[in-house]
């Protein structure tokens, strides 16, 4: 069994995402994110904290912009649109979910799609949908992108999704479906009856349901490669934090079964968050009208 490393194959996009920096600054252009967080969600302080630290690393300038959990929906409205209007600012996410009372369908809507680096907006889920986006969603692009670094072939094998929501399930199936990628994507989620008889089935097992451990060693084929996308906190007394961060998969038993397994935490994390320093360097490119030279493989 192999352990794919999230951590291996951000390093070999880093470095090309570190020359496509350097170039963009040479072209007077400096690649700049403005994220929002609202309220004190732990988990969501933690992911972005770990977004500002990589932009940081890359060179490419970031923006906190940290709101108490009382921010009302007109405040923060009012703070995308001031950012949609400044053209120093070419990238800008809101980390979800967001606090009870606030829209999140809304304020994803108002996002300009060109700074849309999370692709939550329809316009470019639409183009996502039809195989024509510019930029992907970051968790799925991040898990294409692991598995090509590993060569794990997808053409023409079963890839089981489980798991439909907007930000993992769904955009990743459509990445699979996709003409030249080929695979053939069973979506399975909390309604389907009997999602052992699909998952034993795949070649490729993709799961993203915020289950911990959920997915035991019975319900995967001999040899399939395991992507796992849950990040969750279990309670655990004998850890210094009071908790320890499992996967969706039991990762002890499916990975003496598994041909390959991603870990938790190191596995799918790392990549989610590179994919967004990619799409903020696609974006700050297609707002200038400046295209990457072609060798730069960005
Ligand atoms: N919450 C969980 N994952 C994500 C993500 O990729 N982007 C945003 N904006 N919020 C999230």
């Amino acid at each position: 069994m192999k352990t794919l490393s999230g951590k291996e194959v951000v390093e070999a996009i880093e470095t090309r995402l570190a020359g496509g920096v350097g170039w963009l600054k040479e072209q007077g252009v400096n690649p700049s994110l403005a994220v929002i967080l609202v309220g004190d969600n732990p988990e969501s302080h933690s992911y972005v904290k770990g977004k500002l630290v990589r932009a940081e690393k890359l060179g490419i300038h970031s923006q906190d912009h940290f709101l108490p959990a009382e921010t009302t929906q007109e405040e923060l409205e009012a703070l995308v649109a001031r950012l949609n209007e400044d053209p120093a600012t070419h990238g800008i996410l809101c980390q979800l979910p967001l606090p009870k009372g606030l829209d999140e369908p809304r304020i994803t809507r108002l996002i300009n799609p060109a700074k849309d680096v999370d692709c939550f907006h329809p316009y470019n889920f639409g183009l996502l949908a039809q195989g024509e986006h510019h930029l992907a969603p970051c968790t799925p692009a991040g898990i294409m992108e692991m598995l090509k670094h590993y060569q794990v072939p997808v053409s023409g094998k079963n890839v089981v999704v489980i798991g439909r929501s907007n930000i993992v399930g769904r955009p990743m199936s459509l990445l699979l479906s996709h003409k030249g990628v080929d695979a053939t994507v069973t979506v399975c989620h909390s309604r389907t009856p009997d999602i052992a008889e699909h998952t034993r089935r795949a070649d490729v097992l993709i799961v993203g349901i915020g289950r911990p451990e959920w997915i035991k060693a019975d319900m995967v084929a001999e040899k399939a490669v395991v992507i796992d996308v849950g990040v969750n906190r279990v309670d655990d007394p004998s850890r210094p934090r009071g908790y320890r961060l499992a996967g969706d998969v039991a990762f002890d038993e499916v990975s003496a079964r598994a041909a390959a397994i991603t870990p938790v935490p190191g596995g799918v994390g790392p990549l989610t968050v590179i994919m967004l320093m990619r799409n903020t360097l696609l974006a700050a490119a297609d707002q200038n009208s400046l295209k990457f030279p072609e060798h730069m493989d960005i």
